[in-house]
């Protein structure tokens, strides 16, 4: 698929606003806002921001990463990687440098073992003229099968945790020397063998030492663990919410999620299921403040990251696949990210 009708794909989307069927009490709707809606069978899959506020997003539906600038909403392809067909968990490893897992499904989260690789996109020693990152295969992981998740240790540079969903396991991987290990394995990561899909960790995020996780359809939806400096287990699991209280469509509990500044909320992107769901950190309780069952306003959110700038730091930047996982409860449209001001939630 090309990207070239982007540019009419956004003089089009206020039409396509207009035409869509209106909806009773979406929740949270005003505080709503489309950043951009990338064209029909885009899968937009993870988020991360860099320091001048651009949205960096991974593709599913090709192994691209995308920059947008949350303002205008204009979006430019900075990085195709080769001999892989997916991209997901993006994370800052170092200023303006990201890392990216990269692979191969050969179905709807289905990863090809084998096939998988950690990638850096380096800002600082990229193209001046283009503005478009280095990119830079950091190791390939051969005994991975679906790496998902990914987040940056803060007590040591250069390191990332990447997760795998089939394994259940945790991978520390060192951009600099490119050396990996198994680093957290824990039951809580494994996936519900009797699940229609193979997926358990999916979400990763570190706040504080501690990793936050979510389990896509075994309980714990959301855990975390704390770590130790290397990113190895520090401490048993504490579950945070042991299953979804809200409506289920097919069997998927939770996708990624962001943490605001304090970690007092996770906002978790429920994907099939079609909504934001706000879970607080210290109880556990859960709120939909975004989207409905068969609302499209993020319908298929996969995940989810807060602006890092004076005028966005309330800002939750929420990515979709535009309903792509389950297009029977509320259709599909291209993927999208879209702009959800918490502070009218
Ligand atoms: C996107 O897909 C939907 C559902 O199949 C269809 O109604 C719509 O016309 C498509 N939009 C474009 C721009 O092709
Ligand atoms: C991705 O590659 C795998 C083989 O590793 C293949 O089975 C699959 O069809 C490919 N997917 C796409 C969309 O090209
Ligand atoms: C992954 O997919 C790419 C592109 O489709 C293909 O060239 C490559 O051989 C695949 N790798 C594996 C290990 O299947
Ligand atoms: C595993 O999946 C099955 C089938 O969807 C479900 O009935 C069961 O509750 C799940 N187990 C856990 C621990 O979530």
């Amino acid at each position: 698929m090309h990207f070239a009708s982007l540019s009419v794909v956004f003089a089009s989307f206020g039409a396509l606003v207009s035409s869509l069927p209106t909806e009773p009490a979406s929740h949270a709707s005003k505080a709503l806002r489309d950043v951009v809606v990338f064209p029909n069978n885009t899968w937009v899959e993870n988020i991360a921001v860099r320091s001048n506020g651009n949205l960096l997003v991974t593709l599913i539906n090709l192994p691209e990463v995308w920059e947008v600038e949350p303002l205008s909403g204009s979006a430019k392809l900075v990085y195709s990687f080769p001999n892989a067909n997916v991209s997901l968990g993006i994370a800052e490893v170092g200023h303006d440098v990201f890392a990216v897992n990269v692979g191969n499904f050969s179905g709807t989260g289905v990863g090809v073992p084998g096939s998988w690789s950690i990638w850096t996109l380096d800002y600082n020693t990229g193209n001046p003229s283009s503005k478009k990152p280095a990119g830079k295969e950091i190791t390939a992981i051969p005994p991975a099968v679906f790496l998902n998740g990914l987040a940056a240790l803060t007590t040591k540079p250069g390191v990332v945790l990447t997760g795998d969903s089939f394994l259940g396991q945790v991978f520390a991987v060192d951009v600099f020397s490119g050396r990996y290990s198994v680093a957290v394995d824990v039951p809580e990561f494994k996936r519900n063998t009797t699940a229609a899909l193979q997926l358990g960790i999916n979400g990763m995020k570190i706040h504080d030492g501690s990793l936050y996780f979510t389990n896509s359809l075994q309980s714990p939806l959301l855990a975390k663990i704390p770590l130790s400096v290397n990113g190895n287990a520090a401490g048993p699991v504490k579950t945070i919410a042991k299953s979804a209280q809200y409506p289920i469509d097919i069997g998927f509990q939770a996708d990624d999620f962001a943490l605001d500044a304090t970690a007092e909320h996770a906002w978790v992107a429920t994907n099939p299921s079609n909504f934001i769901v706000r879970i607080t950190t210290a109880t556990g309780k859960q709120q939909i403040v975004a989207g409905g069952k068969s609302d499209q306003t993020v319908a298929g959110a996969t995940s989810a990251a807060f602006g890092r700038n004076w005028y966005d730091k309330q800002i939750l930047y929420i990515v979709t696949d535009g309903g792509l996982a389950d297009p029977s409860s509320a259709g599909v449209t291209g993927g999208k990210i879209i702009a959800l001001d918490t502070t009218k939630v």
